[in-house]
């Protein structure tokens, strides 16, 4: 969680380049911004609770001149969104300026050591013993980077930091458990938490390691390990451009990203399904890559959980035992590995720390591990054994959209590959699932163009409490629309399997608690018994089902319809029909729709 990102070059426009990158990283936190910036002088700080355009009206008299700034945005950890506790952080002296994100751990036991050693501090965050303890290395006679070092090796936690210091013309960094890029062009530097933050200014990208050590300078740049010896990283050039990272014209980032849905799916199936030959072609996944998988276990948060969930439902009715865990139970309670079990970690960012955590555990017990992802580079990336990138493009906004359509294809095909390697045989349907998966795009496309959800939305907006259910893969469909419905709308909304309502959920069933029903066309008689239920306790219905439906549209008493399709491809259309309807109630509410309250795009704390 939070964004920081620093600038360095020759010319005096930091402050301008530092303010779009904070812009670009606002999703990962907007409790408060800040930036320092310097020009020959020492840093000079500005910095607001609230949003980042609280920090441009502080700024908008005059923006201040530098070659080189870090600036921040924040999500609370340590201490409320105040003026206070938002970064930058400086020292006593204010010689030094400090972003960071993540936690550090050891805080209160550094904090009390400097206080005893006369040093006063201003905020209640663990970030400000940083530029504290420099100062005192700097006191000592250290350089600015021998100062970084010594501080960097006090910390415990998770961190990425970024430093300005008065005499200095470099920024210091580092990275250990939270996520740093650097972005070069024409020996201009910048530094930030993910690539869409500078993408407006470059589009070549070094990835940093955990320990590496970073000084930028104009026209030159130093990698080296904690201890000072060198590394190399490489440059390489990401395919993302800056308009895949704005808003092209859409009210907010999750409608953009909803209707980039036809887009993204093209890009994950490129070049990977043959629905003709039924041929797979994964890139570092060929023919006999899992021979030797005994069993799968997928890992993951929030939405990538729904998609695990869907993931492992491919792979259990093909034959192959499979199961998804909550990251952050399967961190505390792990269940039996071995080196016959292939742990695939589900995570649109790559940096979620409970995924992590739980990925790290399951190789430490000699699991194989596997990141599914949309971001290269990314941790989740680097540290497993192996990684498929979903191909999905940027997401901003902090509701899952694209990412889930493109996570439950890349697992679909996944499946597919790892079927044929455990059981040494393809699915029967094969050629048919394929083949819904290659028309998901157009379908997608067709609901786009005909959907009522923003009618339907309209219709419930008074309601009490909003449901869904669903079964066998509809299931998790109907835990994504609900999480996605709460998460932006505010309102009381649940998801419950399709037979378990009438175990205990049917008692909250009344007139105001419509029902949205998620038929895939597998088991629907059953899911319709369960919506006869609730209809005679007097809840409106609305299914999500195939245009061809028709007993559904006899029971229902609206219908959210989706093209006729394979089941297994069914629940990503549903799924985009519910984006649509939390979209827009939560529209009709006036919520923050990219920036829910409380929430952030990267969790990069446990
Ligand atoms: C909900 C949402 C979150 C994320 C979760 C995991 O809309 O976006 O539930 O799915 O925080 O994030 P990743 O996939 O980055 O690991």
């Amino acid at each position: 969680m939070c964004g920081i990102i620093a600038r360095v070059g020759e010319t005096d426009d930091a402050v301008d380049e530092l303010l779009v990158g904070l812009e670009n990283l606002e999703y990962r936190g907007y409790d408060s911004a800040g930036l320092a910036v310097k020009n020959g002088s020492g840093p000079t700080v500005f910095k607001r609770e609230g949003q980042i355009s609280r920090l441009k009206d502080l700024l908008a008299d005059e923006v201040p001149a530098g070659e080189l700034g870090i600036g921040h945005t924040r999500w609370s950890t340590h201490g409320p969104p105040t003026d206070e506790n938002a970064h930058p952080h400086t020292g006593c002296s204010e010689r030094v300026a400090v972003v960071h994100n993540g936690i550090i751990e050891n805080y209160e036991s550094l904090r009390t050591e400097l206080r005893q050693r006369g040093h006063e501090f201003e905020s209640d965050t663990d970030t400000e013993v940083i530029p504290h303890l420099v100062e005192e290395h700097l006191a000592s006679g250290a350089t600015p980077e021998e100062a970084f070092r010594m501080t960097v090796r006090r910390l415990s936690g998770s961190y990425a930091v970024a430093m300005l210091v008065d005499e200095s013309d470099a920024i210091y960094a580092t990275r250990s458990g939270s996520p740093l890029v650097v972005g070069v062009r024409d020996g201009k530097y910048f530094l930030a938490s993910d690539v869409p933050a500078f993408l407006d200014f470059t589009d070549e990208v070094i990835y940093l390691d955990d320990g590496d050590v970073v000084v930028v300078r104009p026209g030159k740049h130093e990698i080296t390990n904690l201890e000072g010896r060198s590394v190399e990283r490489q440059t390489k050039t990401v395919d993302w451009n800056p308009e895949d990272a704005g808003k092209g014209g859409y009210d907010h980032y999750m409608l953009k990203e909803i209707h980039e849905q036809p887009t993204s799916l093209r890009q994950t199936l490129r070049g990977r399904a043959d629905p003709v030959t039924g041929d797979i072609t994964l890139e570092d996944f060929p023919s006999g890559t899992f021979d030797g998988v005994r069993r799968v276990q997928l890992v993951a948060c929030g939405t990538s959980y729904h998609a695990g969930l869907v993931g492992n439902q491919f792979l259990g009715s093909r034959g192959v035992p499979a199961q998804t865990f909550l990251a952050s139970e399967y961190a505390v309670s792990p269940p039996p590995v071995d080196d016959s079990t292939l742990v695939v970690g589900v995570t649109q960012s790559g940096e979620t720390a409970d995924t992590l955590s739980a990925l790290r555990r399951a190789n430490a017990a000699g699991a194989r591990t596997l990141a599914v992802t949309n971001v290269v580079g990314s941790t989740a990336a680097r540290e497993c054994d192996d990684a498929l990138f979903i191909r999905a493009g940027p997401e901003i906004g902090v509701a899952a959209t694209k990412t889930f359509s493109s996570q439950v294809v890349s697992l679909s095909l996944l499946g597919e590959r790892i079927v044929r390697d455990t059981t040494g045989h393809r699915s029967d349907d094969v050629e048919s699932v394929l083949s819904a998966l290659s028309d998901l795009p157009d379908n997608v496309q067709r609901i786009l163009d005909y959907t009522k959800a923003h009618r339907i939305a309209k219709r419930y907006r008074d309601s009490e409490a909003y449901f869904f259910i669903g079964r066998g893969s509809a299931f998790p469909v109907a835990l994504e629309g609900a999480l996605k419905f709460k998460e932006i709308s505010y309102e009381h909304a649940e998801g419950f399997a399709a037979g378990e309502l009438k175990h205990g959920p049917l008692a909250l069933v009344t007139p105001t608690t419509p029902v949205f029903a998620v038929f895939n066309g597998r088991n629907d008689e059953k899911t319709l018994s369960n919506v006869k239920e609730v209809e005679a306790r007097g809840a409106p219905v609305v299914a999500v089902a195939s245009d061809e439906n028709e007993a559904v549209a006899q029971y229902a008493d609206d219908v959210l319809t989706i093209p006729d399709t394979h089941p297994d491809a069914a629940g990503v259309l549903a799924n985009v029909q519910l984006q649509l309807l939390s979209y827009h109630a939560a529209e009709l509410l006036d919520r923050p729709i990219d920036k829910p309250r409380n929430l952030a795009k990267s969790v990069t704390v446990e």
